[in-house]
C-alpha cells in the first residue's frame, strides 16, 4: 500500500488528508484493503453507500445498462432520468427535479433557481440569500459563499456577493437579517459536517411561516440528511413542513455520483431553456443507480427499517456515553448521529480503524455515524464493541 500512496502523493493534488490505507473492494458493510484487511463501515463514504457494497441488485442494474447505454447528454431523454425523477416527485411534496452530479452542484441550483424566482417575483434587488452559521454546502465558489465556516472560505475571498449568514436555530437573528432583497433561505435539516446539529423544529416551523407570509423561499440542503438517512426519505419530512427546493446528492446514486434540485411547479418553472445546464446531468447510468437506491428504500421496504436501526443505534451509543465520561454529547436523527467528545477524536477514529472500524469525524471533537443503511444490528454491534474497547484505552 506504501508504493501506491507515494505514487498518489505525485500526482493527484494535495487536498485531502486520506488515511493511509489503499480500499480495494467491498461487501455488505464491510471494506478490505490491498493486504487484505478487513474494516467495518461506519461511514459508507461519507454517507453516500446507502446500500453498501457489492449490492447485488444494484449491480446487475447497471451493468445491464452499461451494456446498454452509458450517456447520451440533455440533448435527448432518456428513461432511467425520467423514471428516477419520477419516483422522487411521487414521492415527495416537490413537482419538478434538475439531475446534476454532487452537492455542491445541487446546491449551485437551487441558489441560481431562488436568485431567478426572487427577480421575478420581487425584481432585480431580490437576490440575496440567508445561510446559517457552522453550515456546510460544498465547495464550489456558490456553494462555499454559502458554507457558514470561514476556515474553508478565507483563503478564497471574494467570494460571492448577497449572501448573508445567521446563527442556526435563532428566530431573531433571522428576523433581523430578512430584507426586501432577500429571495432565499438556506438551511441544513441536520448541520452535518457542522457537527452534527438537528434544526429545532420549533425553529423551523417558524421559519416556514415567516418565509409564506414574506414570500421568501425556504430552501434545504438535504445532500447528507436525505435520501432515507435519517428514516424518511427527506429529513425535512420529521418537521411537518415543505420547504420550496430542496438539494440532495449523497446517497442518492448509492455511490455513482449524482445530484438533484427539487423544486415545486411555480419555482421551477422560473428555470426555462438556457438558464442551467450539466452535461453530465440526468445521465443514464447514474439516474439507474438512483432508481436502484430509490426502489430499495420505497418498494423493497428499506425506509421502513431505518428508523428502527436508528434507534438501535441510539441506544448502544447513549450506553456509550454512560459509560465513557470522555463523550460530552450525543445528537442525530435516524443512522446519522453524532458523538461529541471533551477531546479531539483523531486518535480515537485512528484506533479504531487500526482494529478494523472505519469512521468519520465531524470537525475536531465530533464522531459521525452514518453506516450504510443496509447495516444490521448485529454488525452495529461489532461496531460499537470496537468503539467500546478504544475508548476504554484513551
Ligand atoms: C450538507 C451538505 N451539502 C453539500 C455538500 C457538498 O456535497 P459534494 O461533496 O457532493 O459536493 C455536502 C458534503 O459533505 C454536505 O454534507
Amino acid at each position: 500500500m506504501e508504493n501506491w500512496i507515494e505514487r498518489g502523493k505525485k500526482v493527484r493534488m494535495n487536498t485531502y488528508s486520506s488515511f493511509p490505507i489503499v480500499v480495494e473492494k467491498g461487501e455488505g458493510v464491510y471494506l478490505w484493503d490491498l493486504n487484505g484487511k478487513r474494516y467495518l463501515d461506519f461511514g459508507a463514504g461519507i454517507a453516500v453507500n446507502a446500500l453498501g457494497y457489492k449490492h447485488t441488485t444494484y449491480a446487475e442494474a447497471l451493468s445491464s445498462q452499461l451494456h446498454n447505454l452509458c450517456h447520451c447528454s440533455n440533448l435527448y431523454w432518456n428513461q432511467p432520468a425520467i423514471e428516477a425523477a419520477e419516483y422522487l416527485v411521487k414521492n415527495t411534496c416537490f413537482d419538478q427535479v434538475f439531475f446534476c452530479n454532487s452537492g455542491a452542484e445541487a446546491i449551485e441550483g437551487a441558489l441560481k433557481l431562488s436568485r431567478k424566482y426572487g427577480k421575478k417575483k420581487k425584481g432585480a434587488r431580490c437576490y440575496r440569500i440567508i445561510s446559517m452559521k457552522q453550515s456546510f454546502h460544498g465547495r464550489t465558489l456558490g456553494a462555499l459563499t454559502a458554507t457558514g465556516q470561514e476556515k474553508y472560505q478565507k483563503d478564497f475571498i471574494p467570494l460571492l456577493p448577497g449572501v448573508d449568514h445567521v446563527v442556526f436555530n435563532d428566530i431573531e437573528a433571522i428576523k433581523q437579517a430578512i430584507s426586501e432583497e432577500t429571495c432565499a433561505i438556506l438551511l441544513e435539516p441536520i448541520q452535518g459536517e457542522g457537527g452534527i446539529w438537528p434544526v429545532d423544529p420549533d425553529y423551523l416551523q417558524t421559519l416556514r411561516k415567516l418565509c409564506t407570509e414574506k414570500n421568501i423561499l425556504l430552501v434545504l440542503d438535504e445532500v447528507q440528511t436525505g435520501i432515507g438517512r435519517t428514516g424518511k426519505l427527506f429529513a425535512h419530512e420529521w418537521y411537518e413542513i415543505e420547504p420550496d427546493i430542496i438539494a440532495t446528492a449523497k446517497g442518492l446514486g448509492g455511490g455513482i455520483p449524482i445530484g438533484a434540485v427539487l423544486a415545486k411547479q411555480e419555482i421551477a418553472n422560473c428555470f426555462t431553456p438556457g438558464d442551467h445546464a450539466s452535461t453530465f446531468g440526468g445521465n443514464p447510468l447514474a439516474c439507474t443507480a438512483a432508481k436502484v437506491v430509490l426502489q430499495e428504500l420505497l418498494e423493497k421496504g428499506l425506509l421502513a427499517q431505518v428508523e428502527e436501526k436508528g434507534e438501535y443505534l441510539n441506544q448502544q451509543l447513549c450506553r456509550l456515553q454512560k459509560k465513557h465520561t470522555v463523550i460530552k454529547d450525543m445528537r442525530g436523527i435516524g443512522l446519522m448521529k453524532g458523538l461529541e467528545f471533551h477531546i479531539p477524536v483523531q486518535e480515537i477514529i485512528q484506533k479504531c480503524m487500526d482494529k478494523g472500524l472505519l469512521l468519520v469525524g465531524a470537525g475536531t471533537h465530533i464522531i459521525r455515524f452514518v453506516p450504510p443503511l443496509v447495516i444490521s444490528k448485529e454488525e452495529m454491534d461489532e461496531g460499537i464493541s470496537i468503539l467500546d474497547e478504544v475508548l476504554s484505552e484513551v
